[in-house]
């Protein structure tokens, strides 16, 4: 029963994005609980984040990922500090997401200089699939609870300007902008991923091998 549940839950994850010109007032409901987000802490990760990271902030976790969470009437006030500089589908989102995560994980400091956003290093790439795991977690959680989600590269919300209004330290690395939106969308048009039909069946991915 619970395999079921989970299967179900697993399959129903789907990208939702929920878009208007015009902003949605802002819920003062709380969408992502503590217990939605704790979800994401269970993720397997293999190391301890870098210390560089970790010294001096509150933020000390050993996790080598960190959300950022803001709630619907920080959504807007995004949208405003934003408006005329971007008109992407970002800014259809942040009039409509009752939350957004700012989802970032924590690369080693490179050792030598590397024209990458990071050093190619077995460390980091754990580090990075942790995080995604992470990510994966609180998108399930949010799916189990009834709340629309989309996992996205960010756009403008990547830039040096949004970490900077955000708090969030330049070295750490956006892995998703991380929107929630409401069951009732109002006027808003909702989309979801061309990708999403694309699967295809297990034998176009995996490959049961034997050893003789
Ligand atoms: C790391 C990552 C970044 C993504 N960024 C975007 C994005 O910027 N724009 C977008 O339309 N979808 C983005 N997606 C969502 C995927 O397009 C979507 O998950 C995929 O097409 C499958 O559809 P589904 O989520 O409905 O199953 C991203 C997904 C991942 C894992």
């Amino acid at each position: 029963m619970r395999a079921e549940v989970l299967s179900e839950v697993i399959r129903e994850r789907c990208t939702e994005k929920v878009l208007s010109s015009e902003p949605f007032p802002a819920s003062a409901e709380t969408t992502l609980t503590d217990q939605l987000l704790e979800l994401a802490a269970w993720a397997p990760f293999h190391r301890p984040a870098d210390a560089t990271h970790l010294q001096g902030r509150e933020l000390a976790a050993v996790m080598p990922w960190r959300f950022y969470v803001l709630d619907a009437a920080s959504c807007r006030r995004l949208r405003d500090r934003l408006l005329g500089k971007d008109s992407s589908k970002i800014m259809e989102m942040l009039a409509t997401a009752d939350c957004l995560v700012q989802a970032t994980w924590l690369p080693n400091p490179a050792e030598y200089q590397t024209d990458g956003l990071f050093a190619p290093t077995l460390e980091n790439m754990e580090h990075l699939a942790a995080a995604g795991a992470a990510v994966q977690n609180l998108l399930l959680g949010a799916t189990a609870s009834g709340i629309r989600n989309y996992w996205s590269s960010g756009g403008i919300l990547r830039t040096p300007e949004v970490f900077d209004l955000l708090g969030i330290p330049p070295r750490e690395l956006l892995l998703g902008s991380l929107f929630f939106f409401p069951q009732d969308v109002r006027n808003a048009t909702v989309a979801t991923s061309k990708l999403r039909d694309k699967r295809g069946p297990l034998s176009g991915w995996v490959e049961r091998v034997s050893v003789r």
